[in-house]
């Protein structure tokens, strides 16, 4: 009896906060507990994975180790495609495919053992835990009736089915556009009525990031869940709650006598201008790397060389305006915005008005939302004198949600 698993990973994992597949579990990635214990049962010949195509690479060299594994292919939209797709590189001549979710690393070995047994025998098999609470049906936000709990179970997998009807199935059902959760239901759906074997609550299905909390209690291993747990948690907790991101910028230019001076996008009467690569505007570069910084983007060195002729001169407001369609992009807004210029002269506050101005259209955003101070360093180091200009700013950004 040859029997092949294909195992789904090519969820994007978005309730978790990240690719769950290659999420690090103690010592292991939380792909490789359901290969490990899969490859272990004797009477499994081969393994297909299935994972997000930007991981390809990186599955195919952490699973190269087991060498049930005879494929790694890219996954599809649904999770219905995702299996398709791996059941389309098992050989013709297995007979049985166990289909199982990557989502749910703690499967035992007991129950993969005891599905195949079954599905030998009975010709499917799907694992299914029963309920322990009372189950009701609820129609428009009203409880309509109570159902019976003794003949309610969970689907989970492994399932398993005949290759050939799994095959035909799926085929027949990607012709006609019928999507299915789960494998059991495309086969309740062409007649079918898979065989169920009792699973187990630790084969839990991986979905929040705290629901790695809950594996801790049935699993016998060193493995420190708490810690991970916890931690996968608070990162998603940040991801969530934490709308808000600050971002410093700071920026010196030299005095430069043959050089006309530019402040936040300004041209300022003075004596003499700034030294640098573009129109060497410190304070718009001090913005520049304030946002860049709080989208958690590079700085403005990487993104605009100095070395690139075509950044010669340009203007940093055009420089500041690519930088707000990058953050914008990101779903970023501006919560506000604020600024310190540093020079013994010329003075700032004359100009305060017009360089808000300037930045606040460059923007977009309302003047109330940008501030600007003037400052001298009482006649210390390079400012005091009078070599050239410092410029801050600190910028607060706020993620919009999806
Ligand atoms: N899966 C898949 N291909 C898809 C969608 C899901 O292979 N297009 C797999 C997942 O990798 C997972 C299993 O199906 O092993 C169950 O899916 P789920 O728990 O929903 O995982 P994700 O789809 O990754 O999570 P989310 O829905 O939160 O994005
Ligand atoms: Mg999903």
């Amino acid at each position: 009896m040859s029997i092949w698993a294909v195992i789904v990973a090519a969820g994007k994992g978005e309730r978790f906060g990240s690719y769950k597949p290659l999420v690090k579990i103690g010592d292991k990635y939380m792909l490789e507990y359901s290969v490990e214990t899969i490859s272990k049962n004797s009477k499994i010949e081969g393994i297909v994975v299935v994972c997000l195509s930007n991981y390809i690479q990186t599955v195919r060299e952490l699973l190269k180790k087991y060498d049930l594994v005879k494929y790694v292919v890219p996954g599809g939209k649904l999770r219905q495609d995702s299996v398709r797709k791996g059941l389309l590189k098992v050989p013709e001549s297995v007979e049985f495919i166990l289909v199982h979710d990557a989502a749910r690393p703690f499967v035992s070995a007991d129950i993969i053992e005891r599905s195949i047994d079954a599905a030998i025998q009975n010709g499917s098999c799907v694992v299914c835990v029963g309920v322990n609470d009372t189950v009701k049906r609820v129609e428009d936000g009203f409880i309509k009736e109570t159902l019976d709990r003794d003949s309610i179970f969970l689907a989970q997998t492994p399932q398993i089915f005949r290759r050939k009807e799994l095959l035909e199935a799926f085929e027949n059902a990607a012709s006609k556009r019928l999507i299915f959760t789960d494998e059991s239901s495309l086969m309740e759906f062409y007649g079918i009525r898979p065989f169920v074997v009792l699973g187990d609550k630790s084969n839990i299905k991986v979905t929040y990031p705290n629901d790695l909390e809950l594996v801790k209690n049935f699993i016998n291993s060193n493995v420190d869940f708490k810690n991970l747990s916890e931690r996968v948690y608070e990162d998603e907790k940040i991801r969530r709650m934490q709308n808000y991101f600050i971002g410093i910028g700071e920026d010196i230019h030299p005095f430069d006598k043959e050089r006309p001076l530019y402040l936040g996008g300004v041209l300022i009467p003075f004596e003499k201008g700034l030294k640098g690569h573009s129109d060497a505007d410190v304070l718009l570069h001090a913005l520049i790397d304030a946002l860049l910084g709080a989208a958690g983007l590079d700085d403005i060195g990487t993104l605009f060389p100095d070395t690139d002729p075509k950044y010669h001169g340009i203007s940093s407001l055009t420089l500041l305006q690519k930088v707000s369609t990058l953050v914008y992009a990101r779903g970023f807004k501006i919560q506000n915005i604020d600024m310190i210029v540093f020079a013994e002269k010329p003075k700032i506050s004359p100009f305060k008005h017009e360089i808000i101005s300037v930045i606040s259209n460059a923007l977009n955003i309302d003047k109330i939302k940008v501030n600007l101070k003037g400052k001298t360093s009482e006649g210390l180091g390079f400012l005091g004198r009078e070599e050239g200009i410092l410029a801050k700013a600190v910028v607060l950004l706020k993620k919009e949600e999806n």
